[in-house]
């Protein structure tokens, strides 16, 4: 399988502190890989250079085969938006829209039409146990259906790649599981994931495990031939 991104060399550095220190990795396409480590050891800052967020202070990175560092702000926010869908820890919706405009909003940033941007989130909010809950603002549902939505604003342009830290962080083991449930299924057709956890329970639902500390890769395991 191709690679979606190639980390080569990657070192990153804020004041005078290396929080990133050297990092090679490649995730292939069809992967669904989980990122673990004790807190502070660089699984944010891996995963928002994974996700263009952010650029080393060395080293380099490929996205697609293409080098990171060549491209401009325009093509690096194309990159993003089309190709690439994020679920932070915390869902960052937008208190002042329902549910559903939350869900459009990358769509329509991205230049689809409004009847088919709504008709992928309604698709969005059946499959993801939301229906119903369209036209309600995020402070009017539950944690758990907050993360669902987030998850469905990740998914409504089709990403390649879905890139979550710490996606079930706030969340009871029920809703836990359902959205690794979820996570499984888009997987399973076609869609790449990256995953920051610290449960290893989850990160052992995924293909292959990786295992920062203290901004280096220490250990991988792969947990079924992909
Ligand atoms: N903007 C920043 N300025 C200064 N230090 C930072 C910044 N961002 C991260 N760090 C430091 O870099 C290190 C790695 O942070 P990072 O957020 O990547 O850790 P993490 O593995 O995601 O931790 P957690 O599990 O707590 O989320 C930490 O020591 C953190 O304090
Ligand atoms: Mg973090």
């Amino acid at each position: 399988m191709e690679a979606i991104i190639r980390l080569k060399n990657i070192k990153k550095r804020i004041a005078s502190e290396e929080i990133l220190k050297g990092i090679d990795l490649e995730i292939s396409e069809g992967e669904f890989v989980s990122i673990v480590g004790a807190s502070g050891s660089g699984k944010s800052s891996l995963l928002y250079i994974m996700g263009l967020l952010d650029k080393p202070s060395e080293g380099e990175v490929f996205f697609e085969r293409k080098k990171i560092i060549n491209l401009q702000d325009k093509e690096l926010a194309y990159l993003r938006n089309r190709k690439i869908g994020f679920v932070f820890q915390f869902h960052y919706l937008v208190q002042e829209l329902s549910v559903l405009d939350n869900i459009i909003l990358p769509a329509l940033k991205s230049g689809l039409s409004q009847t088919e941007s709504r008709k992928r989130a309604l698709e969005l909010l059946e499959r993801l146990g939301l229906k119903g809950k369209e036209n309600r603002k995020p402070y009017q549902i539950s944690g758990g259906e907050m993360q669902r939505a987030a998850i469905a604003r990740a998914l409504i342009n089709k990403p390649k790649l879905i890139l979550a830290d710490e996606p079930t962080g706030n969340l009871d083991s029920t809703n836990t599981q359902k959205v690794m449930e979820i996570f499984k299924e888009i997987n399973e057709n076609g869609t790449t994931i990256v995953m920051v956890t610290h449960e290893l329970d989850l990160a052992k639902q995924t293909k292959r495990i990786v295992e920062v500390r203290d901004g280096v890769i220490v250990k991988q395991e792969f947990l079924q031939p992909s």
